[in-house]
């Protein structure tokens, strides 16, 4: 089993009434790439700065490499921390600025020389070791801060909104080198974002954080197929949610009624009651969108319709996207959702045009089913 580098049991952060973070526990793996999100304010910089000992709990208890971090200083942490500000210092150069925390461990003049050199090929900045840092662009910068970070072989690697401050292109670039170094290094890093793009293209798991809890903590790929609540589901990425109500369970199959109609869900047995309300939520990529321009005075086929029965709406409006578009459409109820489709560059007479009658069909276990919250 892998050996966890650092653990986080209940820890709260208090100030004065208001409360940072609200009893957050988790476990991060040696060599992982843990990313914690979410909104601005719900506390990701103070779980960087607790794990880090700038801060001290209120409550709960920090334990770094099987060792609890109680009282221990900053400085005697196995940790080192990449600012959003990045916090060089400006009167020296590049090689200074990552030479100086060995420098001040007292490492001899050739250890020194050989671990900078080695931090800042790594980083790509080997033939700026001389530039003053007042002197390079905001990703040089950046590539600097990271280097005179690992060059200390922490034990994990705190990155607060690391990229925050780079244009986009140089942002997507420098996801991509950032965990090629955390692979490259085998450091275990947390990185703290409020961009899910980010989140989910580099890191291992990320902890969804909301209002100083951790409302998700799993792989991507299951916080974006299986959120746990409304909050995790509205936040990363578009989602269409139908409020519905369980009128059959039958061992794996709940029925629930959704916008008028009797939709066979997928779910494990027990989970749900006649009568629960309920939450079905569906990705706008999961959607299958057909017109309904000739079949609209056939009941039959259209309950026959795509894997699971029809929902029957009118396109309200489509948006361009670049490689696809996003189809508005309003439900004979009223409800409105959001599908994505490709273009066809073969048939360009399947584009949908405001007005049409269309069905909305989805592959029966694609759909997420939470418990109804207000
Ligand atoms: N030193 C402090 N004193 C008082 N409140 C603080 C302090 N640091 C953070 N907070 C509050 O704690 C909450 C979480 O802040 P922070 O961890 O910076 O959030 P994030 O990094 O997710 O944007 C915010 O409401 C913030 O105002
Ligand atoms: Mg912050």
């Amino acid at each position: 089993m892998a050996e966890p580098v650092l653990e986080l049991r209940g820890v709260s952060k208090r100030y004065g009434e208001a409360v940072a973070v609200d009893e957050v526990s988790l476990t991060v793996e040696r060599g992982e790439f843990l990313t914690i999100l979410g909104p601005s304010g719900c506390g990701k910089t103070t779980v960087l700065r607790l794990i880090a000992g700038f801060e001290q709990p209120s409550a709960g208890e920090i334990v770094l490499e099987g060792r609890s971090m109680a009282g221990v200083p900053p400085e005697r942490r196995a940790v080192n921390t990449v600012f959003q500000s990045y916090a060089l210092f400006p009167h020296m150069n590049v090689f200074d600025n990552v030479a100086f925390g060995l420098r001040m461990r007292g490492f001899a003049p050739t250890e020194v020389r050989r671990r900078v050199l080695d931090a800042l090929r790594l980083v790509h900045l080997e033939d700026l070791a001389t530039r003053m840092v007042d002197r390079l662009s905001g990703g040089q910068q950046q590539r600097v801060a990271i280097a005179r970070a690992v060059v200390n072989e922490p034990a994990v690697l705190l990155l607060d909104e690391p990229l925050s401050a780079l244009d986009y292109r140089l942002r997507k670039r420098m996801q991509i080198e950032l965990k090629h170094l955390q692979r490259s290094l085998g450091i275990t890093f947390v990185l703290v974002t409020h961009d899910q793009e980010e989140a989910f293209s580099m890191s291992d798991r990320v902890a969804v954080m909301n209002q100083g809890r951790i409302a998700q903590l799993d792989t991507p790929t299951a916080i974006y197929e299986t959120p746990a609540n409304l909050f995790v589901a509205r936040f990363v990425g578009e989602i269409n949610v139908l409020p519905g109500v369980v009128v059959g369970c039958v061992e794996h199959m709940t029925h629930v009624e959704v916008e008028g109609r009797v939709i066979p869900l997928s779910t494990p047995p027990g989970c749900w009651q006649v009568g629960n309300k309920v939450h079905v939520l569906l990705r706008p990529e999961d959607l299958r969108v057909e017109t309904l321009r000739d079949l609209d005075e056939d009941p039959e086929l259209r309950a026959s319709f795509g894997r699971v029965p029809a929902l029957l709406g009118v396109v309200e409006e489509t948006v361009y996207k670049g490689a696809t578009y996003d189809v508005i459409l309003r439900l004979d109820s009223g409800t409105m959702l959001t599908a994505t489709e490709f273009f066809n560059e073969d048939d360009e007479t399947v584009y949908f045009r405001p007005g049409d009658r269309v069905a909305v069909t989805w592959v029966q276990g694609w759909e997420t089913v939470l418990a109804y919250a207000p």
